[in-house]
């Protein structure tokens, strides 16, 4: 009875911006072998967190999460003030608020692509219009054409800095500039990958009230599975934000690991520094092969392997590597994006990097002019 009324039944109507809205699903399942194809650390979070895991009670799950004191831990760690920044559920939540806060039907988001999918999904569901600038030559950015962009109705310019997939980064006084160009919209800085950069907008805000900077625990620190971001803003603009952001949104087991994730800066700089001496020797060794590339910021790097990017990635994967074919980015035909690890993983990455292309007739000795 119940299934007959069901099928019978009109759909309720959603709103108009979700039905054309495209799903997304990036490729998730049998992620069996050594994960290089989602950027996320691949060798784990510091012991001081696992060691507070272990040590969760049935009372800390039992009771809502209350985020204000790993909040004033946070802002303490980072130097703003506690009003100034919002624990989120990783920067996917970030993103969402903020276009939650700033944006009515019929205004403009400006994007400039190849960039981070999920600017385009949140934006796009409040039925903003996105403008989609492409990346300039060499995926360089560019500042010129996003300040031509820029119209009376623009209320968001999100900005992954450095970018993903590209891994390129944008001079902080060109952020500043469209900051500056833009005073009716609010700039977020997308720093999932700053630690692998060091340059940030952060405490921008006393100059310039419309900048947002999000930062994440999913890559540097090991806790993509954890679900836990920031966002950071002045502290006007931050009172907006929370005002829809659910006060639950971060789980109680993430908000029992952040301080001690925090506390164990000697963690962090270890990993990021095997993971930037690996990106190094990732790109000597694309340069030697003579497969093109783009130098990164970033804890990855895009290069492009042309028609047979299917079939490396399928002979990375033989190898027991997953790596992400990027082909249907705009600009990035035939181009694969590789996420670095430890020192180890780097040299089973570059071993599997040689035979592959070497299988497929693509390295340097092979390539015919
Ligand atoms: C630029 C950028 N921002 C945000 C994210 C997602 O961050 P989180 O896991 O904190 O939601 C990613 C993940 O790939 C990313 O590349």
């Amino acid at each position: 009875m119940l299934d007959q009324f069901a099928r019978g039944a009109p759909m309720p109507r959603m709103r108009s911006a979700v039905r054309t809205l495209p799903s997304y699903h990036p490729p998730l399942g049998g992620r069996t072998g050594l994960r290089l194809d989602f950027n996320e650390n691949v060798v784990g979070c510091s012991p001081k967190v696992l060691e507070r895991l272990r040590k969760i009670g049935v009372e800390e799950l039992a009771r809502y999460p209350e985020r204000e004191p790993v909040e004033l831990i946070a802002a303490s760690h980072l130097g703003v003030k506690p009003g100034e920044l919002l624990l989120t559920n990783g920067v996917d939540e970030a993103i969402h608020l903020v276009c939650q806060t700033y944006l009515d039907a019929d205004d403009e988001v400006l994007i400039v692509v190849p960039t981070f999918a999920m600017y385009e999904i949140f934006a796009s569901t409040t039925g903003a219009r996105i403008a989609k600038v492409p990346a300039g030559a060499h995926f360089s950015f560019p500042t010129n054409t996003v300040l031509r962009h820029i119209t009376g109705k623009t209320r968001l310019i999100a900005i992954a800095n450095p970018n993903n997939p590209t891994g390129m980064a944008v001079p902080l006084d060109d952020l500043r500039l469209i900051a500056q160009s833009a005073p009716e919209a609010a700039i977020l800085v997308d720093e999932a990958y700053y630690e692998f950069h060091g340059q940030s907008l952060l405490r921008q805000w006393t100059e310039f009230p419309n900048i947002f900077v999000a930062r994440t625990f999913s890559k540097a620190y090991g806790l993509a599975g954890l679900r836990a971001g920031l966002l950071m803003g002045s502290g006007d603009a931050m009172d907006q934000v929370r005002k829809v952001a659910s006060p639950y949104s971060v789980n109680a087991v993430a908000l029992a690991c952040l301080p001690d994730a925090l506390e164990d800066v000697a963690y962090v700089n270890a990993y990021v520094r095997d993971v930037c001496a690996g990106r190094e020797r990732l790109e000597e060794e694309l340069k030697s092969l003579g497969i093109p590339f783009w130098p990164s910021r970033a804890n990855f790097v895009l290069m492009r392997i042309g028609e047979q990017s299917s079939a490396f990635v399928r002979g990375m994967r033989e190898r027991g590597i997953l790596v992400r074919d990027r082909s249907s980015d705009p600009g990035c035909e035939g181009c694969v994006r590789i996420t670095l690890g430890s020192m180890k993983q780097t040299d089973q990455l570059l071993s599997a990097l040689r035979e592959t292309l070497q299988e497929l007739g693509l390295a340097r000795q092979e390539v015919r002019p």
